[in-house]
């Protein structure tokens, strides 16, 4: 068996040769992404396992169909990136990782909104300069006297929630499906607009769908307290990046944390190679000491990067051997979706 891995980083590798060398499996190893394959790269490859944040290209797919290619096990959550219809169209089988530590994130998300209410933007500019008074006289808040906005309370969400509660957070949630398990950590809103008024942090958990593209945009910062906090490590595509902007200019936002940035596929280029991003929304959210700017790296711990790897190696050996994977999503509903 045979396994075309792209995207591969170099902390992925021990877990990946491990569970070779384990399950008598040769990987064909590709620092690269999925984008401008032709058929002949996939030769010998029984199943492919991939991992980015850019979208997959549908000429790839359909050249991984065209060498006979028919399952891909992708190493992360989010699919918003994937093309069903061609996956659909190609009869190419998906799986993901659903879960490969959701704590990862939510911790990631916490500390995201701990350094926001206790202003490092200003303490570390201000250090860097040597302007010590500066840094003394930001005075923070602390997350035991605040509310909390958790949308989306599923497996990263609830874990949010659990922390939060931890620092002494009074929690309110929207999710249109609650989740039984925090009946009696958090108060749920049926509708969003009950919530924007009441919470001093909005922590999104969301999927990055179309109907949850700009889920916050100017209608919605402006039904928020002043001075709210804003954390998105979910999808860069559920914040309307102009809206959250002028809401900074007006300080009626206070700051951000932004690991997933609304145009994510114009700068990674740029990340990749250790250059500025030259995406004028991306700069300017950078230039403001009131907003921290992580390049999507809220999932990567250690825990997260092992399960990401062992399980979607699992998925795809599963799929070679019986047609199925444990993680298998359904391509043909997604595609009408
Ligand atoms: P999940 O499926 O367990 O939970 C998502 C929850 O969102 C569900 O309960 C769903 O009902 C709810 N939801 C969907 N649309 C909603 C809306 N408009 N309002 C309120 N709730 C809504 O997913 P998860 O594992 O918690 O992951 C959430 C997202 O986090 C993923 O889709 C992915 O985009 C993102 N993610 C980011 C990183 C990162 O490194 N930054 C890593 C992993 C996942
Ligand atoms: C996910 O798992 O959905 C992430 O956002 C992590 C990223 C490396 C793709």
């Amino acid at each position: 068996m045979q396994f075309g891995v792209y995207g591969l980083k170099p902390e992925e590798k021990v877990f990946f040769d491990a569970w070779a060398q384990n399950n008598g499996v040769t990987m064909n190893y590709h620092t690269a992404g999925l984008n401008g394959q032709s058929p002949a790269d996939f030769a010998g490859d029984d199943a492919i396992v991939a991992l980015q944040t850019v979208p997959y290209p549908p000429a790839a797919i359909e050249a991984m169909a065209a060498a006979g290619v028919k399952y891909l096990a992708l190493r992360n959550v989010g699919m918003d990136n994937v093309p069903f219809p061609t996956l659909a169209a190609k009869g190419i089988q998906l799986a993901n990782v659903p879960a490969y530590s959701p704590q990862s994130i939510a911790e990631f998300a916490v500390s995201l909104t701990l350094q926001l209410v206790r202003n490092f933007g200003y303490v570390i500019q201000a250090i860097s300069a040597h302007q010590y008074t500066e840094a003394m006289q930001r005075t923070g808040k602390e997350l035991g006297t605040m509310t909390i906005g958790v949308i989306g309370t599923g497996r990263i969400g609830a874990s949010a929630v659990k922390l939060f509660k931890g620092f002494g957070s009074k929690v309110i949630a929207y999710d249109p499906y609650p989740n039984p398990a925090l009946k009696d950590e958090v108060e749920y809103v049926d509708d969003l607009a009950d919530l924007w008024p009441r919470v001093d942090v909005i922590d999104l958990h969301i999927p990055g769908t179309k109907e949850n593209t700009h889920l916050i945009g100017a209608a919605e910062i402006a039904q928020m307290k002043d001075g709210v906090y804003i954390v998105n490590t979910a999808r860069g595509n559920l914040i309307d990046t102009q809206a959250l902007l002028a809401g900074l200019a007006s300080d009626k936002v206070a700051g951000a944390g932004i690991d997933t940035f609304e145009f994510e596929s114009d700068v990674f280029p740029q990340w990749e190679k250790n250059e500025a991003p030259t995406n004028a929304l991306y700069e300017q959210l950078l230039a403001d000491p009131r907003v921290i700017m992580t390049p999507h790296i809220a999932y990567h711990t250690e825990t997260a990067v092992e399960n990401m790897v062992e399980v979607s190696l699992n998925n795809a050996k599963a799929f070679v051997e019986t047609g199925h994977a444990p993680n298998e999503v359904d391509v043909q509903k997604l595609a009408q979706a």
